[in-house]
């Protein structure tokens, strides 16, 4: 190689470098670079290297060539370097020093949970552990769901056990949460597994114990063999969950016209310890948990073939277990608006969301 072919190869490396510096936008890639350049093995390097190989008449200009285009491209990584560092830097000190007074402030949340609402969200967290869903239906029902898909028809002597607000419309303030029971098999068919917890209306005089607005949660299970052994079993653990010690279970046999063979499974009151009081009318148990086998007409109703499933219902009385859960002995305590019954919030892990069926 002579003098002019190395300065021609010299032109070529220094041209590429202003290039791919101007790209470069993080130090560690500059450092790469400069590597590929002036290592060893650099496109550079390689010729500083060659120069002890030189002709001696030759080594003299050649050494003083490769080393002037060393510093200059030395100089284009210093200057590269510099700007990024500087850019960094810039970039750190205005993320220290701006501050955006529209930024919404640390605060801590305020308010408490309805008891009501805090049993709810405890129930829905226990039964989506069983591989149930959450699922919710209108407040406004119409009569067929409420009471014909239930097997409770028009003349049947069912109807008068709740008090029902009808609508001018024609439609009902549903009586319980039963009717969800319908729409889900419907919707989702057999095997099933759904809770679905709501507010129901009835037309009741308002005592201690009666509200002419409260809460259930309907629970359905259908599967093959399913029986009431499973319903006592997993009534027994939501119970024994939700009240955070054992409790006492009666179960005795209690008629809904939606079920057959029907039970009711009462817990010992919480609120006297069993000893006869107001709430449990002194008998020292509350009706908690109503419930049975569904009754074949149901499950054809809503589709479900009786031949291969059979299924457990329940209607739990989530109001009734919230107050005996919480030690509220009157009911219009809950509905009334009073401060001091709320639950603090810091122990619940919020709602799950529910499918509209
Ligand atoms: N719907 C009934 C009521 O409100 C409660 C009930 C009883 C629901 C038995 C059920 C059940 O699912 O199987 O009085």
């Amino acid at each position: 190689m002579d003098i002019d072919q190395l300065n021609e190869q010299i032109a070529r490396i220094e041209a590429q470098v202003g290039l791919d510096l101007a790209g470069v936008e993080q130090v560690d890639a500059l450092r790469s670079l400069e590597t590929t350049v002036l290592g060893k093995k650099g496109s550079l390097g390689v010729l500083i290297g060659g120069v002890k190989d030189c002709p001696p008449e030759q080594r003299k200009a050649f050494g003083q060539t490769v080393n002037q285009a060393k510093t200059r491209v030395k100089t284009l990584f210093d200057s590269r370097l510099g700007k990024l560092q500087s850019s960094v830097s810039e970039a750190e000190t205005k993320a220290e020093t701006v501050f955006d007074p529209t930024l919404p402030g640390k605060c801590k949340e305020m308010g408490s949970v309805h008891p009501v609402t805090s049993v709810q969200w405890e129930i829905e967290r226990i039964f989506e552990r069983l591989g149930f869903t959450v699922e919710a239906g209108p407040e406004m029902e119409s009569e067929y769901n409420n009471f014909e898909a239930l097997n409770i028809p028009a003349t049947h002597p069912a109807r008068d056990m709740q008090d029902t607000f009808w609508l001018d419309n024609g439609k009902v303030l549903r009586t319980h949460t039963s009717p969800v029971q319908f729409r889900a098999m419907k919707k989702f068919g057999a095997p099933l597994r759904i809770i679905a917890p709501g507010r129901c209306f009835r037309y009741e005089t308002i005592d201690a114990s009666h509200e002419n607005t409260f809460h259930q949660v309907e629970g359905l299970m259908i599967d093959r063999d399913i029986s009431i052994p499973n319903l006592i079993a997993m009534s027994r653990m939501l119970l024994r969950e939700v009240m955070e010690r054992d409790v006492e279970l009666r179960v005795r046999p209690g008629y809904f016209p939606f079920v057959e063979p029907g039970i009711e499974i009462d817990m010992n009151c919480q609120i006297c310890g069993g000893q006869g009081c107001p709430t449990c009318k002194q008998s020292g148990w509350v009706e908690i948990l109503p419930a049975g086998m569904v009754h074949p007409n149901v499950l054809e109703a809503g589709g479900v073939d009786t031949e291969e499933y059979t299924g457990f219902a329940f209607g739990l009385g989530l109001t009734r277990l919230a107050m005996m859960k919480f030690g509220i002995g009157d009911i219009r305590i809950l509905n009334g608006g009073d401060l001091r019954a709320m639950v603090s919030p810091e122990r619940l892990g919020g709602p799950i969301l529910k499918d509209k069926v």
